[in-house]
């Protein structure tokens, strides 16, 4: 597993999610291109994150720039921004590695599992983007709500999926140094289980009233 130090364009790195996984990898030391469809939106969260982190690791990027400048590509945008998203960018995503963060949510009703036709909206994207771009499907579980805060020790695993082994190796390698644990859970089609746990999570959290409910898998040690 290559420990070496990677650019990261995160797709929609000004949102919630993405901003906050960029915060972590920045501080851990890659390089990090908030890509967005507004550059000075996008300058404005590299300038907080390097604040933040107390180095120039982020910078900004219109998504276009950021995807080629990339090795791996982060997308953080809405479900209904999924689709049209990777589409615009499937030339650009070719011969890289895609790590999909998307959840299909359809408000109103965020708390109540709501598939897509396909089942699964990441392996949706990879039969659309074909063999040549490997997708990877992490993080879906993993609430933004304390990512910016670097020493909290977030409690949720991140089940990391993908067809493609050494796809699913930088996925892993990614989740270790947002200082999260990842599991290898297989391939692409077990993205759903990731997928479909978030509104169940959302269900916990106003249920017990609380910010930030996460999983763990039990029996793998430390
Ligand atoms: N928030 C969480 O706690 C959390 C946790 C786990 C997973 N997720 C998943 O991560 C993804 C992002 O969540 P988020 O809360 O960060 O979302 P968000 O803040 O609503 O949106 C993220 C970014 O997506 C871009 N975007 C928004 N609407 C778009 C559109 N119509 N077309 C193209 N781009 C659009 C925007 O970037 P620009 O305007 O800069 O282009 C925006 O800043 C979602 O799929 C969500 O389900 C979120």
């Amino acid at each position: 597993m290559s420990t070496g130090k990677k650019t990261i364009c995160i797709v929609g790195g000004t949102g919630a999610e993405g901003s906050g996984l960029a915060a972590r990898w920045a501080a851990h030391g890659h390089r990090v291109i908030i890509g967005s469809r507004d550059q000075s939106k996008a300058k404005s969260t590299a300038d907080a994150l390097n604040a933040l982190t107390g180095k120039t690791n982020a910078e900004a990027m219109e998504s276009r720039a950021g995807v080629q400048a990339a090795d791996v590509v982060v997308l953080t945008v809405p479900f209904s921004a999924q689709r049209s998203t990777v589409e615009g960018l499937k030339s650009e995503l070719a011969g890289k590695v895609l790590i999909d963060v998307t959840v299909p949510l359809v408000p109103p009703k965020v708390s109540v599992v709501q598939l897509p036709e396909s089942d699964s909206c990441v392996v949706a994207v990879q039969k659309m983007l074909g063999e040549q771009t490997k997708v990877v499907s992490a993080f879906q579980n993993v609430s933004a709500h304390k990512l910016k805060d670097l020493k909290y020790e977030i409690e949720c695993d991140v089940l990391v999926a993908s067809d493609d082994a050494e796809a699913r190796q930088i996925g892993l390698v990614l989740a270790r140094d947002a200082g999260l644990r990842g599991i290898d859970v297989g391939s692409l089609a077990n993205s759903v289980v990731a997928e479909s746990l978030t509104s169940a999570l959302i269900w916990i959290n106003r249920k017990y009233k609380i910010p930030d409910a996460g999983i763990k898998i039990t029996g793998l040690g430390d």
